[in-house]
């Protein structure tokens, strides 16, 4: 039944984990689906407000009583460029005129804070919390474990994956350059770590002793034995769940996930200031003309926030970001425990036809 060292860490049945999606398509009826199935469900809560966290976590036990995870963004000090902050503000507007959107009268709040998200997290007891975009205090990390949680983070490269091990982790998810959303690289260029699944996650076995869970480009059986042969304890599938019923993603998002190839995608920073794999967008290809320079996370993400919410309003999707993996043309419009159940049928018939074929 493909029990594996983290299906018994996190006490679920299946090596799958529903990737955490933060900005919407991450529903609690999308987690708890998953961890209703056998999976483990995730909320991606970066961009929710303490209280926001509250409920959806609060939502998620009202549907399940399993397992499941709650993930949140490590932050950055980024440098202020006062000057390119107000030049791409300006050079914004544009698109809001377009959009028939009133112009910034202030640069909004970049992020929440993350010492009182993670507060949250403490007081509900949620099982599982992930992380991103970085390794999270010490303080942080012994609060989680003396509360009892399990502690998840995400690596890029090997480098990373060795830090994350060394500060204490229990488990570490081994992103690869195919993945939908943002990159979680924190210790080097972005576009130096886009490294490829194959290529990271027995790279990343051989050199840590903590389980690790394989990311980006993995939709079905097909792909959750591979990552099971390459190493892997489990896989984490963001894009295969997106178009699903419970994903709380955008309907035009959705209709893009499932009509487009797996030519489609490009990593960009345009949306965010940070490298994030998504669908090819006109707002993607103007911004590369952009004469400056794109001001870092979360500063460009905070000031493109307006333009992005209007778009979706106005069902423009070429204005929204529709972060998505490589693995998309195997994405399909099925419900989440049936995403969960394939992907198990197909990986159980493949592991028995493996064995029945292979010599001796
Ligand atoms: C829409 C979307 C949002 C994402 N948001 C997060 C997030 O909030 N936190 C996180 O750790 N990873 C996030 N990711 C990355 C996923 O954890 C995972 O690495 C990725 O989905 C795996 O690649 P796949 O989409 O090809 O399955 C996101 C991915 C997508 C597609």
């Amino acid at each position: 039944m493909l029990k594996t060292t983290l299906t018994r860490m996190l006490k679920i049945d299946y090596p799958i984990l529903q990737a955490p999606m933060a900005g919407g398509p991450a529903t609690p009826a999308l987690a708890a689906a998953v961890s209703n199935a056998g999976g483990l469900g995730s909320l991606g809560a970066g961009y929710l407000t303490p209280e926001q966290i509250r409920s959806a976590i609060r939502e998620v036990r009202e549907r399940t009583d399993r397992p499941f995870g709650v993930n949140l963004f490590v932050p950055e000090q980024p440098q202020e460029d006062a000057e390119a902050i107000a030049r791409m503000n300006a050079y914004l507007d544009r698109y809001r005129e377009e959009l028939g959107i009133a112009q910034l009268s202030e640069i909004p709040q970049a992020a929440e804070n993350f010492e009182e998200q993670v507060k949250v997290l403490l007081e509900q007891g949620v099982p599982i919390v992930s992380f991103t975009f970085g390794i999270p205090s010490q303080a942080i990390i012994h609060a989680l474990r003396q509360r009892g949680t399990t502690i998840i983070g995400t690596a890029t490269t090997v480098q990373e994956a060795e830090l994350l091990e060394a500060a204490g982790v229990d488990a570490i998810v081994a992103q690869g350059s195919e993945a939908g959303g943002h990159r979680g690289t924190f210790t080097s260029g972005a576009s130096d770590a886009l490294i490829g699944t194959m290529a990271l996650v027995p790279q990343a076995t051989d050199h840590v002793k903590l389980p690790v869970i394989a990311s980006g480009g993995i939709m079905d059986g097909r792909g959750l034995v591979a990552a099971l042969a390459l190493g892997a304890s489990a896989v984490q599938m963001g894009t295969a769940f997106l178009a699903s019923p419970e994903s709380g993603a955008h309907a035009a998002y959705k209709h893009k996930i499932l009509v487009s190839r797996e030519d489609a995608t490009q990593v960009t920073t345009a949306y965010s200031g940070k490298a994030a794999r998504g669908i090819r967008t006109e707002f993607m290809r103007d911004m590369q003309d952009y004469p400056g320079t794109i001001p870092a996370y979360p500063l460009q993400n905070a000031m493109t926030r307006d333009i992005r919410q209007a778009a979706a309003k106005a069902n423009k999707p070429e204005y929204m970001s529709l972060w998505a993996g490589q693995g998309l043309r195997l994405a399909g419009e099925a419900a989440a425990a049936d995403v969960v159940r394939r992907t198990m049928e197909q990986a159980e018939r493949l592991l028995g036809r493996m064995a029945g074929t292979l010599p001796g």
